[in-house]
């Protein structure tokens, strides 16, 4: 989808050449509509274009009786439907292009943290450094959860998995803070937001000891947000875990490339709960149940298996061979939005060394170096313009922190809780947003008689 930026760029250039052309104000304003002739009738109709886009609702003035309901899109999976207007993230696919609030993801995983890109996700600009330490200061002390959630989560089956105790643990916290249903009331919604950035690692680590069978550990507030992280997951014995700093910056790094990606699957699924006026509990375990889905969170532990399956360099050819004849695809290659390099996958892979450092080299990174090499001098790839995504490096880095796969989404999912909820908190004051109502074209029976049981 093109950006807001990108489209008023391009109306703007198209007004400009309308009027360069010597046609005068009445040609530059026509250069911003369309015009729809109705076949069945013969009239035509003049339906404005504005940030390169027309509003659905102008087609229902197209009918061809008065009293019908009129013209509707058909759009499923929203291919081409632009659902908001957002100011918080851009995506250039063509160029490779991902900024939040304008400042390229590149800058902020070199010079930022997690917890401010949160608050610029959230906020829309960068914190001075006193609202940086106020803000991390509160998340810091909001990391726990009440003494039921811990036990609430601990009825659980010991192999449960921790996505499935994540969107629940989540949804749970709506009924510890019942006045979170007050969305319109701007501190109710300011405590929310900081409990669910503060809470949401201490829900995804109780998940993890508990599928590992391991006691929970609380948060260590003396710690940075992901060296906490590390504390509540891999803390044994020792009164004090220390965090590595290379896993805790690297972990940061990842948390900062998940952050947001506008209009995806999970953040689509928080705006329409959310536009119930839910409370963000529930909106937001909406998400982390979409990200649940092998198409959405998935991708990286496909990607990790089939590095694993092809086990080592000499496979690479036939493995490929297989691709190009359709038996497979190459996981963690290509992408909807993206039609170059995704930024984030480059990113990883710098941060990549730094881990096996700390945690010893694996053997499918030598695997994944030369896979990658070799798709990228293909012309099968590079025709279809399929580059490395996200998901391609990331199953790496999380497997080399000691992760099972079933944890990969959960990673996923605490790095998303910034987009998510800075997602919301935009839909919720839209005043263009109202109830998510899509329509859709009926395709069943009508009008029949009900058939008694004995008669059917
Ligand atoms: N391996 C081999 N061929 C591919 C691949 C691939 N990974 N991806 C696309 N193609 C081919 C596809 O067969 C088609 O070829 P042809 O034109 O000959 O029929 C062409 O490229 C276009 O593919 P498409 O399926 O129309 O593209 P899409 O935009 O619908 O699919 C995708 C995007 C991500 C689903 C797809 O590239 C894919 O399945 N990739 C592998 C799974 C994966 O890595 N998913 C993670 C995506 S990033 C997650 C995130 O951002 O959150």
């Amino acid at each position: 989808m093109s950006s807001d930026r990108s489209t008023l760029e391009k109306a703007a250039r198209r007004a400009r050449r309308a009027l360069a052309d010597g046609a005068g104000e009445d040609a530059a304003a026509r250069a911003d509509s369309l015009t729809v002739t109705d076949n069945r009738t013969g009239k035509t109709y003049e339906l404005p274009i504005s940030e390169g886009t027309v509003r659905a609702l102008d087609l229902r003035q197209i009918k061809v009786e008065d009293d019908e309901f009129g013209l509707m899109s058909y759009d499923p999976a929203y291919m081409n439907t632009a659902s908001c207007r957002s100011a918080i993230t851009y995506i250039d696919g063509e160029a490779g292009v991902l900024q939040h609030r304008g400042y390229p993801i590149e800058q902020l995983c070199e010079k930022s943290s997690y917890l401010e890109v949160a608050y610029l996700l959230i906020y829309g600009a960068l914190p001075t450094r006193a609202q940086l330490e106020h803000w991390v200061g509160e998340i810091t002390i909001h990391t726990f959860v009440h003494e039921n959630v811990r036990d609430f989560m601990k009825g659980f089956r010991y192999d449960a998995s921790p996505m499935g105790m994540l969107v629940a643990s989540v949804g749970a916290l709506s009924t510890f803070y019942p006045d979170a249903n007050q969305i319109n009331d701007p501190e109710v919604r300011q405590i929310q937001i900081i409990r669910l950035l503060a809470k949401m690692p201490t829900l995804a680590a109780f998940a993890f000891r508990h599928n590992m069978g391991q006691p929970y550990v609380y948060p260590d507030n003396e710690l940075s947000y992901a060296g906490n992280f590390l504390s509540m997951m891999y803390k044994m014995t020792e009164l004090k875990y220390k965090p590595d700093p290379r896993l805790e910056r690297a972990l940061d790094v990842l948390f900062i490339l998940h952050a947001d990606h506008e209009q995806n699957a999970s953040t689509s699924a928080v705006r329409s709960v959310g536009s119930t006026q839910v409370d963000p509990y529930t909106a937001i375990a909406s998400g982390v149940a979409a990200l649940y889905g092998p198409l959405h969170g998935g991708a990286n532990e496909a990607a990790l298996r089939m590095l694993a399956r092809i086990g080592s360099v000499e496979n690479i050819p036939e493995f490929l061979e297989g691709v190009k004849r359709g038996d497979e695809r190459l996981m963690g290659f290509g992408h909807r939005v993206y039609k170059n390099y995704d930024p984030r996958a480059r990113i990883i892979r710098e941060h990549l060394d730094a881990v096996f450092e700390v945690r010893g080299k694996s053997p499918l990174l030598e695997v994944a170096t030369e896979l990658e090499k070799r798709a990228l001098d293909d012309e099968y790839f590079t025709s279809r313009k399929l580059y490395p995504n996200v998901d391609f490096y990331s199953g790496l880095i999380y497997e080399a922190l000691g992760l099972p796969v079933a944890m990969f989404p959960v990673m996923f999912a605490i790095g998303r809780t910034s987009g998510w909820i800075a997602q919301w908190l935009e839909m919720v004051q839209d005043s263009e947003q109202k109830i998510a109502r899509p329509r859709q074209i009926y395709t069943g029976a009508r009008d029949l008689d009900y058939v008694p049981i004995e008669r059917r």
